[in-house]
Formats: structure tokens, C-alpha cells, sequence
């Protein structure tokens, strides 16, 4: 298992190039199960996660092929299981995505539940309602949801208890070949649902309202191929932003979408930080001061992500002042609070609520990664730690950071991946 070793202190200066973003590329490699046709899918990110779902549609007898641009064939017209064994989805939750194109098409699947996970319960009790009220007949048997839809599922009015992302996505895929007319009310508003709903669109479905609380799809009888190219990944484009605003750096991002950051990019300039941006760049400079602690909220989109927080919580142990960070997404969390004391970060929890203190510096020490963007607060954190921060796990990292240590470097970071 690798680790990443930091020597903190350096104020990272330079520009690099955000990728595809991770949360758009799984549901867009899901959807390709939604026809026999060919579909080319282009700025896919190299990330653990997508060679996970390649694993899992090539286990189904889905044909992948990846050009040396991370561009990916998938023709789907060849699957022979309906399948999604605990193995790969215990990896990877948002294997779940499988289960709503499964059904639609091809009116059975057998797919794993996710189970728990470091940031919470996270159940998918909202996906399996949903494809029910559209007339799916589920059973939870031996922790596998085993589905049937007799006929095409029925389009359906569904009224979402909570906001959810992959079940907003699972949902909207199941409805594109159901028949007649779905409406989701309280649907997720992340600009990654929107994306699945251009592609899917780009594939012949009839989609309206993405990107607002109420999608409605009209079913049609098939999809068919497409090339789409996947938008760029904005909770990578805020975590360098924050690495840039952490070391008292400078940096400019560039294929990004600086719009779908709103409130991340107001919270930076409400820490004190210079953001400009353009259509698909944007830039930070802290001229070198010190930035301010900030408040956040989390809350679904266009709200703070919870993606982002982990790395704010980082950010605010080193700013100045007090200030309170509450996570209203997911209910633990918080696994990174510990570790950041490791390195000498005054920050306590109150209940929901992370309370830090800014101290001048941090000091390097051995840290594990928990999940995802916990592990990425680590990293940012060992950024301005005095000597070296050793990162261990950070297979975390893998799954949705491409090249983190790449890029890191590449803006003058002292950070060096080795076998642990
Ligand atoms: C997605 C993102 C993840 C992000 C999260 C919130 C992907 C692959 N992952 O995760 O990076 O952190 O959105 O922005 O896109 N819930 C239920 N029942 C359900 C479904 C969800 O109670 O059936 C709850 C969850 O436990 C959680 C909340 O709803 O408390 C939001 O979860 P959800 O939006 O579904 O997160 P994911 O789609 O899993």
C-alpha cells in the first residue's frame, strides 16, 4: 500500500489542468448500459473508481476499450449478466447507479447492497422506493437487491424524502425507457446530475428540468449511441483552490468551470483570498497573507458541497481566528479531526459542528487517510505542516484524485509517493 510523504512550507505557484469529474463519469459509464449501441465517452479522469466500473461492466460482458486520452468505447450490446457482485460495490457504493439502467432495459438485475461506510449509514432506501412506485418488483435477499420489472417499468410521480445525488441519477436513467412520463420532485440539483441528463439526452431520451428540484422524462422506447465528453470536476478544482489559499500561494486552474463553485469561490474570497476566474479557468492569490478562518454550512447544491469540507475544516486550522464548520449532509463526517490534531490543529467537534482555533503552524507527523475528502484535508494539511507529514492510505485518494501528487508537484510542492 502506498503512502505520501510531504515536507510542508511551500507556497505552491503555477497552473495546472483540472480532469473529468468523477461524480458525472460513473453514472455516464452506468448509462451506456441503456443501449446496445456504442457510446464513446471522452475526459474521463484516471481514477481507481472508473477502472472499478470498468471492472464491473467488463464482468458483465460489456466491451470497453480506453484510448491512451482516457477516452472509453463501451458498447454494451454484448452483456450477458445483469450482475454486481458485493465485491467490486463494496469497494465502490456508487455501483448502485447499475441497478435503475439494468432494470429499464433489460427488466432484471441483481445487484449488491452498498452497505455502510466510513461517512455514514448511507442507505439507498430511496432508490429502491422510487423504482418500485415505477413498478419494479425488489427483493432484499442474502444483502442483494434482486429486481424485476415485467413489462417496461411505469413512468411515475416520485416525491424524493431527501435530496439525494446517485438516487436522483438512478431514478432518471430507470425513467428514460419507462413507460410514459416520471416526475422527480425534491430531485438532486449537482451540476453532475445535469451532465447525466445532457448525455442521456445526447442518447435520444426526453429529458426536462435537470439542474432544478423537479426533472420530469417522458420514456422512450430505446436509446441510442453517442460521444459525449464529461464536464470538469469541481471539487478538484476546490481543493487546489484551497491548497493555493492553505500555503499562502498562487495558482490558476485551468479546464475548469469556475460557475459550478459559487459558494465554494465566495467562501475563499470571504477568507481573504484574490479569485478571478473565466469561462474555464480560475485563479487564486493570497498575496502571500495569511487567510481568515470561515463559517460553513454544508447542504446539497447549490449550497457548500460536503465534498469540500474536510478540506475547509484543514484550511480554517491554519487561518486566523475561530470558526465553526457544520456538516449537514452525512452524519459522521468528521474522520479527519482527529488526524489534523495528530499534526497539531486545535479543532474540536460539537456535536455536527467543527470548531477550530487557527494555529500559526502545523507540524508534520504520520496521519491515515479515512475516506475520500478526508484523505485530500490530510494531504493539504501536510502542505503546510513544518517537516514531514507521512499520509498513509491513501488508496482513498486514488479512487477520486487523479495524479494528486502530480499536480501537486507540478506547483512546487515537496510531496513524493512511496511504498509504505
Ligand atoms: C453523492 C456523491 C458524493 C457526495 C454526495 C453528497 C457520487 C458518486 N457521490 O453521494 O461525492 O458527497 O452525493 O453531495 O455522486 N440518503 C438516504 N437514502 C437514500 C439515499 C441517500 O437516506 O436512498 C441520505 C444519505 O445517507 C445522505 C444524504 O441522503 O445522508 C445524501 O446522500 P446522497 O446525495 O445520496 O449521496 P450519494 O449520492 O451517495
Amino acid at each position: 500500500m502506498d503512502k505520501l510523504i510531504i515536507t510542508g512550507g511551500v507556497p505552491l505557484n503555477g497552473e495546472i489542468r483540472i480532469s473529468g469529474a468523477k461524480n458525472a463519469a460513473l453514472p455516464i459509464l452506468a448509462a451506456t448500459l441503456l443501449t446496445g449501441d456504442k457510446v464513446v465517452i471522452g475526459n474521463i479522469p484516471h481514477l481507481h473508481d472508473i477502472t472499478t466500473t470498468m471492472e464491473l461492466l467488463g464482468r458483465m460482458g460489456v466491451e470497453l476499450m480506453v484510448d491512451e486520452r482516457m477516452r472509453i468505447e463501451v458498447n454494451a450490446g454484448s452483456i450477458r449478466e445483469m450482475f454486481a457482485p458485493y465485491e467490486l460495490v463494496k469497494t465502490m457504493r456508487a455501483s448502485i447507479l447499475v441497478l435503475g439502467p439494468l432494470l429499464a432495459r433489460h427488466g432484471r438485475a441483481e445487484v449488491s447492497l452498498p452497505g455502510g461506510c466510513a461517512i455514514g449509514s448511507r442507505p439507498v432506501n430511496l432508490h429502491l422506493q422510487g423504482l418500485a412506485a415505477m413498478g419494479a418488483e425488489l427483493r432484499v435477499e442474502n444483502g442483494y437487491v434482486h429486481a424485476a420489472a415485467p413489462g417496461r417499468l411505469k413512468g411515475a410521480r416520485l416525491n424524493m424524502d431527501m435530496v439525494t445525488v446517485t438516487g436522483t441519477k438512478n431514478l432518471m436513467m430507470a425513467a428514460t425507457l419507462a413507460e410514459g412520463r416520471t416526475v422527480i420532485h425534491n430531485a438532486a440539483r449537482e451540476p453532475e446530475v445535469s451532465d447525466l441528463a445532457n448525455c442521456l439526452i445526447s442518447m435520444g431520451a426526453c429529458i426536462e428540468g435537470a439542474g432544478t428540484d423537479t426533472i420530469i422524462v417522458e420514456g422512450v422506447k430505446e436509446l441510442h449511441g453517442t460521444d459525449y465528453s464529461i464536464l470538469p470536476d469541481r471539487i478538484e478544482t476546490g481543493t487546489y483552490l484551497v491548497a493555493a489559499a492553505i500555503t499562502g500561494g498562487r495558482v490558476k486552474l485551468k479546464s475548469t468551470r469556475p460557475e459550478l463553485l459559487g459558494a465554494v469561490l465566495a467562501k475563499l474570497t470571504e477568507a481573504g483570498a484574490e479569485v478571478t476566474q473565466g469561462e474555464d479557468w480560475v485563479m487564486l492569490d493570497t498575496g502571500g497573507r495569511r487567510i481568515k478562518a470561515v463559517d460553513v454550512h454544508t447542504s446539497p447544491y447549490p449550497g457548500f458541497p460536503t465534498d469540500m469540507q474536510a478540506q475547509f475544516t484543514a484550511m480554517n486550522c491554519v487561518s486566523r481566528g475561530t470558526a465553526a464548520i457544520t456538516e449537514n449532509v452525512f452524519e459522521n463526517r468528521f474522520m479527519h479531526v482527529l488526524e489534523l490534531r495528530r499534526l497539531g490543529a486545535d479543532v474540536r467537534l460539537e456535536g455536527n459542528t467543527a470548531i477550530t482555533t487557527g494555529v500559526p503552524r502545523l507540524t508534520g507527523a504520520p496521519v491515515m487517510a479515512t475516506d475520500l475528502r478526508a484523505s485530500a484535508s490530510l494531504v493539504l494539511a501536510g502542505l503546510v505542516a513544518e517537516g514531514e507529514t507521512h499520509v498513509e492510505r491513501i488508496y482513498h485518494i486514488d479512487r477520486g484524485y487523479e495524479t494528486i501528487e502530480e499536480k501537486l508537484s507540478q506547483l512546487g510542492a515537496q510531496i513524493r509517493r512511496v511504498p509504505s
